[in-house]
């Protein structure tokens, strides 16, 4: 897949109309080969279906009666919902959101077995509608305890904390789970920065509550994070020494408080109390 894809990329699709956003794309995406001549392509935003012109589009709008996406909705505060979608369910759906998303992710595979995968698709909606900010999507059974597997922002809504919000929304999902997780790897260089800031800021606050009183292991227990990840994270920060063969942190309050001046603060919140979930069985 990789060669093949290195081959056709010489032409690609450059931008995409979504909603009322025109967006120019980053990475080649597979679309089928009909589309592979189109420079521009339309999106409904709701369905996600693609098309090769406006007018096309425009037709679609007026016949297509999703007004978000197709699934359950698990989680509303304020104007935030997020929607789960099955991938065996809705399986157009997955398809297309999986063709959207490669276009701004790189190193990912693009899986066409989108049956195995859960979407969470995160919206802020208006008298309009629900409107697409970004996803994570998740294996419905994870061997290696992966608790993401793709994640994005669209372009639009970067840099304003929804990456956050969904890596957050990511570890609560695990924790109901009773589960610890870790994101699939490779990460983007995007993906590393978001999930170390993540890490840090989690992580330093429940070190600055218990005063470093507290073990990895309980660590883990808390924030379904890791122990792999949390080790690279704390010794990132210069909170680990190494005693006796064992890693154990070391929180100097001063150090505490440099790192944690220097984390700043996530705007958006996962308010657990809104999220009605209960794991895929
Ligand atoms: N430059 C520098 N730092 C950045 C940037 C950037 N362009 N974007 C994010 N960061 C860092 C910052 O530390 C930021 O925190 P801050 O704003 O408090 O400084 C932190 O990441 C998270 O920022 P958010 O606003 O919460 O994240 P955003 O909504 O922009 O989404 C994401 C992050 C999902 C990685 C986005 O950049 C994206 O979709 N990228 C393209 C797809 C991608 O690479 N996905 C990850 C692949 S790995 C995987 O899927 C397992
Ligand atoms: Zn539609």
């Amino acid at each position: 897949l990789r060669e093949h894809e290195e081959f056709t990329k010489v032409k690609n699709i450059a931008t995409i109309e979504l909603g009322r956003y025109e967006i120019e794309t980053w990475y080649f995406s597979p679309f089928p080969p009909e589309y592979s001549d189109c420079l521009k392509l339309y999106f409904c935003e709701f369905c996600l279906n693609f098309m090769k012109r406006k007018e096309q589009l425009q037709r679609h709008m007026r016949k297509c009666d999703l007004k978000h996406p197709p699934g359950d909705e698990i989680y509303r505060s304020g104007t935030l919902s997020m929607f789960e979608v099955d991938g065996k369910k809705n399986k157009v759906y997955g398809q297309n959101l999986c063709y959207l998303a490669k276009l701004f992710l790189d190193h990912k595979t693009l899986y066409y077995d989108v049956d195995l995968f859960l979407f969470y698709v995160l919206c802020e909606c208006d008298d309009r509608g629900c409107h697409m900010v970004g996803y994570f999507s998740k294996e419905k059974h994870s061997e290696e305890s992966y608790n993401l597997a793709c994640i994005l922002t669209l372009p639009p809504y970067q840099r304003k904390g929804y990456g956050k919000f969904l890596i957050a929304f990511s570890y609560e999902l695990s924790k109901k789970e009773g589960k610890v997780g870790t994101p699939e790897r490779p990460l983007s260089d995007l993906g590393l920065l978001s999930y170390r800031g993540y890490w840090t800021r989690v992580l330093l606050d429940i070190l600055k509550k218990h005063k470093g009183n507290i073990s990895i292991k309980e660590l883990s227990d808390m924030t379904a994070i890791k122990a792999e990840d949390i080790l690279t994270t704390l010794q990132s920060l210069d909170l680990i020494q190494y005693r006796k063969g064992q890693h154990v942190i070391c929180a100097d309050p001063k150090l505490l408080d440099r790192h944690l001046k220097a984390a700043g603060r996530g705007g958006l919140e996962v308010d657990v109390s809104k999220l009605i979930w209960t794991p895929y069985k």
